[in-house]
């Protein structure tokens, strides 16, 4: 395929704010859109780890909790892939694969993505008590640490796990206890999360620790694989429709986001170029689709943003992180409430690689109350454009503007585009015109079928 030109049935779908803007919906709604046209669907998950979270639905009404593999997996006949752009926590991953049961599909794990481990969860919870910020806000899943040792030229490997490279490990959990020993902790003794809630375990002895991870490999071993060929030749089979699933969002990016409340990974969509090897050039995706709420933002962290809402409209922010339930799924740690913000929107929408908007939530909108977004920034009465950089975001005045809100009665049984309020259309509109990129999707209330195609 030739740089640039675009793959048909291809869809990406990432954060443009802070995380948690409803992404697996969107993924969800294309999935089941490809399968009724009888495609085979790849399911593609490209960065992050178990610090992800959304809850799905199977057909029998259970709920269950997917951190690292994608929602597709409950569709019959799709390929899950676990990309190299990955941090993967392999008891976590088996935990969830077993929560599946029925499991119709089948996953490959690139052993190319890096290992997220006990280890990386202990040493980050000590960092805790000796950084001002970051580790505080972190999931506790040891991603930055997982991410360093690639940059510290030593990740531990989906292929290590496979070849059985033992004294790797050893070496790796020898490295991991000396650290903490210097900062005055006993590793073996730490307590670090698992993927039930609640449950907690010591990292233990180096003995443990290895005799984990061999029980792990049991399971994982058939699915770690050298991806390339198959992601190769499927690409250009256009039968098969590629859903790119990203994790977190723009605004964790390490580059695009504000110190010290980033994640370890690249969120922008030019990480599927990264995790498939080149293999896929990421402009080549036909749909790459930034999801972002309509009428506020959520965030979790210390950064404090210009247009923050939980302080300066704390009625109204509550009410939104009652109503729309805002509290992390990974955590479960009630998030701070944001003014729709066009500035750090814009900038998002700049580097995150996208060319379609979904909106999701547009049913969070309450009667008399006019919705307040900031159109801008001002510094010293000069208009100034958002930078990354809580300094320079403290010095920041936000221009707040207000819009019409409308029926939340009237968009919440909206079936199609049509019957939505005159007022939502118009916000819709706005949005795509502020950020540059058509709105193709709204998602319209929280169940499953409350979500509608933009059609003009
Ligand atoms: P980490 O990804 O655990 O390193 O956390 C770094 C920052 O990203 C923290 O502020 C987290 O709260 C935030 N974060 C990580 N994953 C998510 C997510 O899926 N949704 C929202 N925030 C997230």
């Amino acid at each position: 395929m030739n740089i640039n030109s675009v793959r048909r049935n291809s869809y990406a779908v990432g954060g443009a704010a802070w995380g948690d803007e409803g992404k697996g919906k969107i993924v969800d709604e294309i999935a089941i859109e490809c399968s009724t046209q009888n495609k085979k669907i790849i399911a593609y998950r490209v960065n992050g780890g178990p610090n992800a979270g959304h809850t799905i639905e199977k057909a029998n009404g259970e709920r269950i909790a997917l951190h690292q593999l994608p929602s597709a997996i409950l569709i019959p006949n799709s390929v899950i892939i676990l990309g190299k752009g990955m941090v993967i926590h392999p008891a976590d991953l088996i935990r969830e694969i077993n929560s599946v049961k029925d499991l119709q599909s089948s996953i490959k794990i690139d052993k190319m993505a890096a290992l997220a481990l006990d280890t990386h969860r202990a040493y980050e919870g000590v960092l805790k008590s000796w950084q001002t910020g970051g580790s505080k806000g972190a999931t506790g899943r040891g991603i930055a640490p997982a991410y360093s040792d690639i940059i510290l030229r030593q990740p531990m490997q989906l292929r290590d796990l496979l070849n059985q490279n033992w004294d790797k490990f050893e070496q790796h959990y020898d490295l991991y206890s000396q650290q903490i020993a210097g900062l005055g902790q006993d590793m073996a003794e730490i307590e670090v999360a698992t993927a039930i809630p609640d449950l907690k375990i010591k990292v233990g002895t180096k003995k443990e620790f290895i005799n984990r991870l061999k029980e792990d490999r049991k399971t994982l071993a058939p699915l770690i694989e050298d991806v390339y060929d198959f992601v190769k030749e499927t690409w250009q089979d256009e039968q098969y429709a590629y859903i790119f699933e990203m994790a977190q969002a723009i605004g964790l990016d390490p580059r695009f986001g504000v110190y010290p409340d980033i994640t370890g990974s690249d969120t922008t969509f030019a990480s599927i170029t990264a995790s498939t090897e080149g293999t896929i050039n990421y402009e080549e995706v036909e749909h790459r689709i930034l999801t972002m709420k309509a009428t506020y933002s959520s965030s979790v962290g210390v950064r404090k943003l210009p247009t923050d809402m939980t302080s300066t409209d704390p009625e109204l922010a509550n009410k939104i992180r009652e109503d729309a339930w805002e509290y992390g799924a990974t955590t479960k740690r009630p998030r701070d409430i944001v003014f729709l913000d066009l500035p750090a929107a814009r900038f998002y929408s700049q580097h995150g690689g996208g060319n379609e908007f979904a909106i999701t939530h547009m049913d969070v909108v309450y009667p008399n109350t006019p919705i307040k977004i900031c159109t801008d920034y001002q510094v010293n009465g000069k208009i100034v454009a958002y930078r990354p950089d809580q300094e320079f975001l403290n010095t920041v005045t936000p221009i707040y503007k207000e819009i019409p809100t409308w029926d939340q009665k009237q968009i919440n049984l909206a079936k199609n585009y049509n019957e939505i309020p005159k007022e939502a259309k118009d916000y819709v509109d706005m949005i795509a015109k502020e950020l540059g990129s058509p709105v193709t999707i709204i998602t319209n209330g929280p169940k499953r079928e409350q979500i509608i195609k933009v059609t003009k």
